[in-house]
């Protein structure tokens, strides 16, 4: 199982980076927005520095052509980039396209595993499907992952299922278990899933007796 950071902001894909257990970055146009990128061709390039697996950046055009055509451009950025394209109908023929081109696609806006089945179909590498957005309207994120996780392995269909817009630790732990591949999310739900109040408070508690056992030894003793 991989796990991805779904940022554009570059500290926290270093610190990322540096805790050794991200393999990759999904980007967006509005987190590119919220980074306020003006240079996305440059920027796009350090994140793969700083992390050099797969960097999904998303397409703007709507049109089958237009999609191609800016995919292309995407791609030519570094050899990381995976290019997203919306799971529309526009957007499955760009995917067919982009599969026989050989550009690795990350098919986005993914709410259903009859879109899931299809952007596969067309030769996505990636389907995002995603959790939090579901939730937010009442329907089961988590389920669709799970039906997508069973129909590809059934149908053994290689396209790896990619859980998104991730939003605690708890979709983490469940798309796990539901056997999804990938999982992106953003920094915050990293630092959440890391953290934990025994871990801290044994650790307190370690270093004081450890000191304890400094401070009492013979020779720290002042005559
Ligand atoms: C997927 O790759 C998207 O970038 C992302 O997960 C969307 O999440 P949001 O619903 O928090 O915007």
């Amino acid at each position: 199982m991989l796990l991805f950071l779904d940022t554009a902001n570059l500290e926290e894909i270093r610190a990322g980076a540096r805790m050794g257990v991200i393999a990759g970055v999904t980007t967006n146009p509005t987190l590119l927005a919220r980074e306020g990128v003006h240079n996305p061709e440059g920027h796009i390039k350090r994140i793969a520095e700083i992390l050099p697996g797969p960097v999904s950046v998303e397409v703007t055009s709507t049109d089958p052509e237009g999609m191609v055509q800016e995919a292309r451009t995407l791609a030519r950025w570094s050899e990381h980039v995976v290019v997203k394209i919306p799971t529309t109908p526009a957007g499955l023929e760009a995917m067919r396209s982009l599969k026989e081109e050989g550009i690795p696609v990350n098919a986005t806006l993914v709410f259903s595993a009859n879109q899931a089945l299809l952007a596969a179909l067309a030769g996505a590498t990636y389907v995002s499907i995603f959790l939090g957005r579901m939730d937010d309207v009442s329907w089961d994120g988590l389920n669709v992952a799970r039906e997508t996780v069973e129909i590809f392995r059934r149908q053994a269909i290689s396209c790896q299922v990619l859980a998104a817009s991730v939003r605690h630790p708890l979709h983490v732990l469940e798309a796990a278990r539901a056997g999804c591949p990938v999982v992106t999310m953003p920094f915050p739900v990293l630092q959440q899933m890391i953290k934990h109040p025994l871990t801290e408070i044994g650790l307190e508690r370690f270093l004081a007796d450890w000191r304890r056992l400094q401070a009492s030894r013979p020779e720290a003793k002042v005559p």
